[in-house]
This record gives structure tokens, sequence and C-alpha cells, in this order.
């Protein structure tokens, strides 16, 4: 899936096929049938195969580790089999150096060119939520990328926990020294001063690299490299990704009103491009934009029409029931209801209220001074 695995012969050197053979010769062989390579990284591979009981495809997962290094292989499978949330990769069964999960469609890296800015939110809050309930369990995952954040059964999970840490004194595999994650992504402290130093604020940090990464298509190289993104993105990333750590959200939980601020903010971009494409494409006509203006200047955008009408000279009532007409057409008038639900009037919908927001000035032609006394012949009212 990552592009480096497609290679159709795996090839297993002989420490893997050592590795393959665990003392309580319980393989996975016995169970499933091997297909294609799904990706591979540091220490391990992964396959689709055919679970031979039931005939489901799942993905399994190999270590390249054997001896006392598939302790770290281990702690991956004790940390899954504790986490239990839907954002979260579950585990399906295991043996020594295996576990399968749930076969997904792709991850981050591979999805994300075809999806739109409202998927992409979504993912990046279902990535969030799941490493929120690995904190719960006091662990940081360590290695947030785009291939380890997967897309299965219509949901978004974390993946690879093979590089997190579990509380002190649980985890029974050396404390890691030096740097643990994918360059890029890792953040500031970690690239400094090393693993011990990684916890929930800098899974934040590569949390925005990923944002980074799914609004550019640039993967990011090293933590000091400024990413330009997308400007409703701006914001966000910055506070993701901030070199202080204090500067941060603090928490998963604190990120999720940020990114519902983005979806806000992207919803009334995708309004006004559409408020000016619809205006450039079948615009208000005359009598409309006079209809509007009427509307707008003497009414708070809910009127009843024959009060409204009642202004007006009699030859002009037609013309201005054909621009109600008109607009109750183009979606811009409705009716307004009172408490007891019935109908009171009409009043501006929200896309109107959303064409003037922009077009407003396009109505001032047809401002007329407000006649104060009831309208005469040569009232000022341009229709
Ligand atoms: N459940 C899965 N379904 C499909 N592909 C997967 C699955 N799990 C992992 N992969 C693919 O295999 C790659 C390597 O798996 P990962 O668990 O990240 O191993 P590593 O620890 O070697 O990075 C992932 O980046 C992903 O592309
Ligand atoms: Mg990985």
């Amino acid at each position: 899936m990552d592009g480096q695995s497609k290679s159709a012969s795996i090839p297993l050197t002989s420490q893997h096929e050592a590795a393959r053979e665990p003392e309580s010769g319980f393989g996975w062989e016995a169970k499933y049938k091997r297909l294609e390579s799904l990706g591979s990284g540091g220490g391990a591979e992964v396959f689709e195969v055919i679970d031979q009981r039931t005939g489901e495809h799942v993905a399994l997962k190999v270590s390249k580790w054997s001896g006392e290094d598939l302790r770290r292989f281990r702690r991956e499978v004790e940390i899954l089999r504790n986490l239990h949330h839907e954002n979260v990769i579950p585990i399906l069964d295991d043996g020594d150096n295996w576990y399968t999960m749930p076969l997904a469609v792709g991850n981050l890296t591979s999805l994300a060119p075809e999806m739109c800015d409202e998927a992409l939110i979504e993912a990046i809050s279902q990535a969030a939520k799941g490493l929120a309930a690995a904190y719960a369990k006091e662990v940081f995952h360590r290695d947030v990328t785009p291939n380890n954040i997967l897309r299965v059964e219509q949901r978004w999970v974390v993946s690879d926990f093979g590089l997190a840490k579990r509380p002190k004194g649980l985890s029974g595999v050396p404390t890691t020294q030096g740097f643990v994650g994918t360059r890029g992504y890792a953040a500031p402290e970690v690239e400094l001063y090393g693993a011990d130093r990684a916890d929930q604020h800098s899974d934040m940090f590569s949390l925005g690299r990923v944002v980074c990464f799914i609004t550019t298509g640039k993967p990011p190289q090293m933590f000091h490299e400024r990413i330009l993104v997308p400007r409703i993105w701006e914001s966000l990333v910055e506070k993701m990704t901030a070199i202080e750590i204090s500067e941060r959200f603090q928490s998963m939980n604190e990120l999720q009103p940020a990114l519902l601020e983005v979806e806000r903010r992207l919803k009334e971009q995708r309004r006004d491009e559409w408020v000016k494409k619809g205006n450039a494409s079948e615009d208000l006509n005359q009598q409309e934009l006079i209809t509007l203006a009427l509307i707008t200047q003497e009414t708070d955008h809910d009127f009843r029409e024959r009060e409204l009408c009642d202004r007006l000279q009699k030859h002009k009532r037609g013309f201005f029931n054909i621009g109600l007409l008109r607009l109750r057409h183009r979606n811009f008038i409705e009716d307004h209801e009172d408490d007891r639900g019935e109908r009171w009037g009409l009043r501006l919908t929200d896309v109107a209220r959303d064409w003037l927001r922009v077009n407003g000035d396009r109505l001032s032609p047809y401002f007329v001074p407000t006649v104060e006394t009831p309208p005469s012949d040569d009232d000022n009212i341009p229709f």
C-alpha cells in the first residue's frame, strides 16, 4: 500500500524463517493462506491473508525480529489487546511473532489525494479520538504518520503501535534510547532530546505534520521545515506543530473543537464560492434585485407580503408579486411560521442571506429614500 511493498514474492531471510516458527509451534501458516504483501516497515511485514477456517480476508503482521527482540513485538500485541476503541485497530488473533487484524482499504497516504477537506477533517478527528483512547491507558504512540492511520470498515483507526511507549514499569522492554519515530513527523523535543521525551505532546506535533502532508501532498522533511498549508488549515496546523510544547493544543480533546472550526470556515468558503458562481451563471434579474432591495430596505428579513404590497401603488403590485415568485423559486424566500406553526408571512432564507453577505452592495442602486407618507403615484420606488 505504501508503494515500497509491491513485490509478489516476499524475500524472507533465514532469520525471518526462524522467527516464523515460534517454540509453541503455532505458526500462522496453519490457519492462514498468504496473499500479497501490503507493506513493510522497520520491524515487520504485513500481508493480506485468507483465514482458512472462515474464508475471510484479513491482514497479518509478521515480525522480522526473533529472540530477545521479539519482546518489542509482543509489547505491541499486548498494547493492542488492551485497547478497545473504534478508532484503534483491533487485534483478531495472534501467535508469538504475528497477529492478525481487519484488512484496511488503504491508509491516509494512499487515500488522502482522493479525499475532500471534510473527509480529511473527519480522518484527523477520528485518529485523535483513537490516540486519546491510548492516552487513557497511558500509552503514547510515538510514530503517528499517514501510513499508520488506516481506513477500516468505514472508520479511521490508528495502527502500528510498534514504537509505542507503555507506562513505566509495565513495558518489560528496556527504555528506548535515541530517536524514535519518522523524520518529518517526529517532534523537535524527540529529535533533539530523544525517545524519552515522546508523549501526547509529541504525538500532537506528529498529527499536525500528518495534516501538513494530507493538505499539501508534500511529505514533511525535518521538524523545523515550515510547510505552507491551505489558508483554512493554517491556524490549526500552527497550533498543532508549535515548536514550544506549551503553545500546542494540550490534549486531543482540545483539538476537536478546533477541527470543527476548520469545518465551519470551509463551509463558509464553499457557500461564498457557490453564491458567487451561482450568481455568475444565473444572475438575479432586475425584477428580483428590485424586489429584494424593497424587502431588505423595508423589513427585518421577515414580512407579510400583503403589508408590503399595500405600500406600493396598484400597478406595481403585479411586478412585486412576480418578483416574489421568482425569489421563492430561487430558494431566496420561504414561508415563515409563527409559534403555533401557522403561516405568518415570508422570510429570507439562509441562501438569500449568504447572497446578501457577498453581493449586498449590488442592491444599493435600488434603495430609495424612506417614504414617510403613504405612497402617492409619484413615489420613489423605481417600478
Ligand atoms: N490492517 C491492515 N490492512 C492493510 N494494510 C495494512 C494493515 N496494517 C498495515 N498495513 C500496511 O502495512 C504497512 C506496514 O504496517 P505497520 O503496522 O505500520 O508496520 P511497521 O511497524 O513495519 O511500520 C502500513 O504502512 C500499511 O500500509
Ligand atoms: Mg508503520
